[in-house]
């Protein structure tokens, strides 16, 4: 204690007289965690410098890209605790995330001065019981809370039409490569942090796409894991049976450290978190970044459904030269494969997804409500009403709440429900698990986001690697997803196609001055 105080009094004294080992003007947009790291163990970077860089870079670049909602007013004391625990050697210390800053998406709640409200104004002022299961792992790995990053409000679960990306709290959120093309969501603003060196690294959620589609559009990586392989206890919920909790990051390797400091049991989410705990493997997950991870593994390539490219874009040539690269790193690639009842599984009305969703969306978000300590509202019928109290500032006569005016119909799960979710297991033990099975794969692949469908239905994990940028310059991703558990394999898979292709390049817009004009 008296050691962290005379620390803490000597950081004070470091940033008051504006010490600086690595020069003001070093920019950590573009930063991994390894190299951060090895910053702080030459001593050369303290995590108070690189909390105010990107502090400085969410302040100059938000008003233009409405990544973040929200930047912890306490980012800078706990980096200060994180530097002292490092000067004094304090064995948390030598954790990987030790010192690092994570937005977390604005439905992971936090016990903190932060507000946790998806996005709407509905939850503002509302104050939840405790940290969220993966956000209390954070931080005991010794992350930083920076901030909570912008979605989709409601995760996109509120209106169907409206643009992606878009939030009352949030405001309109901008790919920061063509802002034209949309961000995509609902981890809009967890992709587009990342990707424009707002923070080290960030959290997002899946539900159908959430993590996966935003990841592919904003060029970065990101994890969707089996679903319970990560705690969904303080996440705002849509349905606990496609919930998931992944990151998002600007490598693979970065990625996975913040998975492995998030997977496992937690006493508050226990069903799915026992059952998914068997799938971590001894060891954690980083042993599976192998530059030669793709050597013998045998990935399937579906292509009638899923691969919609035009015959001669530049996208399709450049997907041609990735599959090239992965057979002469050794993959043994099963071209032109096909998932039985792909366009049912693509159709929430016809596989059952949309109405087996639309009860437990009401039935958890509602638990979700009556849980919190203080808050406006205490169920979905209250923050119907909310918004039609506040129809401007909810945009509510623009975008509407259909799915939560849908969703209050519903009478939890009875017999046409249970008929959906039987519906939903058959169609992925016909669809994926059938196909990977049949054909011995260790993986599927996909361009873009078109596996979400497959993987969002029965909780499967998918792990989208940026693979190149159209001719106008819009990133696309290449999805690897396979059978639940399957991360370390996902990983030596993305890894190793990664390191063959470094396709991934920081969007352009970096200093305030380069967005005048647009
Ligand atoms: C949380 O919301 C309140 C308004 O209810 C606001 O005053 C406060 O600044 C917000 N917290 C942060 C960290 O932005
Ligand atoms: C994939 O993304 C590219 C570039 O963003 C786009 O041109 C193409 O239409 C997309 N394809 C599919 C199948 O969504
Ligand atoms: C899906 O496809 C398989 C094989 O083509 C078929 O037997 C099955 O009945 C279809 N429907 C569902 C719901 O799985």
């Amino acid at each position: 204690m008296a050691i962290i105080a005379v620390c803490l009094a000597f950081a004070f004294l470091l940033s008051a007289v504006g010490a600086s080992f690595h020069s003001p003007a070093m920019d950590y947009g573009e930063s991994t965690i390894s190299d951060i790291q090895s910053y702080f163990a030459d001593g050369s970077l303290t995590s108070r410098q690189l909390v105010s860089f990107y502090l400085a870079r969410i302040q100059s670049l938000n008003p233009y890209l409405h990544a973040v909602i929200e930047v912890n007013p306490d980012a800078l004391s706990d980096a200060d605790t994180a530097d002292c625990q490092r000067l004094s050697g304090s064995p948390l210390s030598r954790g990987i995330l030790h010192g690092i800053p994570i937005l977390l998406k604005d439905n992971i709640v936090t016990r903190d001065r932060l507000n946790t409200t998806a996005g709407s104004l509905a939850l503002l002022g509302s104050v939840v019981p405790r940290d969220a299961g993966v956000a209390a792992r954070l931080r005991s790995a010794g992350a930083i809370i920076l901030g909570k990053a912008s979605l989709s409000e409601w995760a996109y679960y509120r209106f169907e039409d409206a643009p992606s990306g878009w939030s009352a709290r949030g405001g309109q959120g901008i790919n920061p490569y063509v802002a034209s093309a949309g961000t995509c969501g609902s981890s809009s603003g967890s992709a587009v942090s990342a990707a424009a060196g707002m923070t080290a690294v960030a959290l997002g959620t899946e539900t159908h796409g959430s993590i996966i589609c935003p990841a592919s559009l904003n060029s970065v990586v990101g994890i969707k894991p089996t679903v319970g392989l990560t705690s969904r206890a303080g996440v705002i919920p849509v349905t606990p049976r496609q919930d998931t909790v992944g990151p998002m990051a600007r490598t693979v390797a970065d990625a996975v450290a913040v998975l492995e400091a998030m997977v496992g049991y937690d006493k508050r989410d226990s069903e799915a978190t026992a059952a998914a705990a068997a799938f971590v493997p001894e060891g954690g997950y980083m042993q599976f970044l192998k530059e030669d991870g793709l050597k013998g593994k045998r990935v399937g390539i579906l292509r009638k459904g899923f691969f919609n490219f035009v015959q001669g874009s530049l996208e399709k040539k450049t997907l041609e030269q990735h599959f090239h690269v992965m057979r002469k790193k050794g993959a043994i690639l099963i071209d032109n494969l096909e998932i039985a009842n792909a366009s049912i599984i693509q159709n929430g009305a016809e596989s059952g997804e949309d109405v087996a969703m639309l009860a437990e969306f009401k039935l958890s978000v509602n638990a979700y409500l009556s849980e919190l300590v203080i808050s406006p509202v205490r169920s979905l019928a209250e923050v119907i009403a909310f918004n039609n109290e506040h129809k401007i500032q909810e945009m509510i006569e623009e975008y509407g709440q259909q799915r939560f005016l849908d969703a209050e119909k519903m009478n939890g799960i009875g017999r046409i429900e249970r008929a959906a979710i039987k519906k939903l297991g058959e169609l992925s033990e016909n669809g994926l698990e059938k196909l990977m099975k049949e054909k011995k794969l260790d993986a599927v692949v996909t361009p873009n986001y078109s596996c979400i469908s497959f993987l969002a239905i029965n909780g499967y994990p998918g792990i989208s690697v940026p693979a190149g940028y159209g001719k106008s310059g819009v990133p696309f991703g290449i999805c690897f997803g396979g059978l639940k558990g399957s991360e370390p394999t996902l990983i030596e898979i993305s890894y190793a196609f990664e390191q063959a292709t470094k396709v991934r390049k920081p969007p352009l817009i970096i200093s305030a001055g380069d967005l005048s004009g647009r």
